[in-house]
């Protein structure tokens, strides 16, 4: 068994990606605009969805399932968008290496940004430039939604967020345990509005929705 399929073997226990993930997908597709695309043709006119960090591509297929209309892109830096590329892509998901930060999209093209758990990678200097790279990619009147850890709630999710902690990015999960994500949303030009807070195996998961502000 190679990393990513360990990856995408651990990452829907560790995350309880069944209490989050379809509900995220069913709002992010949520009021985009429906066009007819013929089975197996690239849609090239839809709405675009953008998929930052997308791992081995789990969620940027997940999402082009319920939204076939759409043009979806996933960007990974690392070397999991190579494992992506080989899984079975009925909708044409465009997989491409790249990083938040600079992304190679045209200002005001995209529809929907998603990332998950992904920002805790970042130093807050990298974030803020990925946060401003959404803004520009991102039209009037699109939609970011944000997956990350949140401020653990009780004395087994202060545990559970400890000991994933040392596991995973210890100082990039600095903000997101103190529940700073919603303000540095909003210090990066967005409004707002916190999700549902889930407990995982992996700490507490907040989904949170965001969109330009003017
Ligand atoms: C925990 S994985 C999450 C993968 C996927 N979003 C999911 O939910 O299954 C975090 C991903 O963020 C990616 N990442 C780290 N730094 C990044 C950056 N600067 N820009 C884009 N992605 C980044 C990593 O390569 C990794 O694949």
């Amino acid at each position: 068994m190679n990393g990513a399929q360990l990856y995408d073997l651990l990452f829907p226990v560790v995350t309880r990606e069944s209490a989050w993930r379809p509900r995220l997908i069913s709002q992010l597709v949520a009021g985009l605009p429906v066009t007819t695309t013929p089975p197996g043709e690239a849609a090239s006119s839809g709405p675009v969805i953008l998929d930052v960090g997308a791992g081995t591509g789990t969620q940027a297929l997940a999402i082009a399932d319920a939204a076939p209309h759409a043009r979806v892109i996933a960007v990974e830096p690392g070397s999991n968008v190579h494992a992506a590329r080989q899984k079975p892509n009925p909708h044409q998901v465009e997989f491409l290496q790249g990083e938040a930060q600079a992304l190679p999209l045209a200002a005001g093209s995209v529809d929907r940004i998603v990332i998950s758990l992904a920002l805790h990678h970042m130093s807050a200097p990298v974030r803020r430039e990925a946060l401003a790279e959404f803004r520009r990619v991102l039209k009037p009147d699109g939609r970011l939604h944000v997956v990350e850890f949140g401020k653990p709630s009780d004395p087994f999710m202060r545990a559970a967020s400890a000991f994933a902690r040392r596991l995973d990015d210890y100082d990039g999960m600095r903000d997101p345990y103190a529940g700073r994500i919603p303000a540095i949303l909003i210090a990066a030009g967005f409004h707002v509005r916190p999700g549902r807070r889930r407990r995982t195996p992996g700490g507490v998961i907040e989904v949170t929705e965001a969109w330009l502000a003017a």
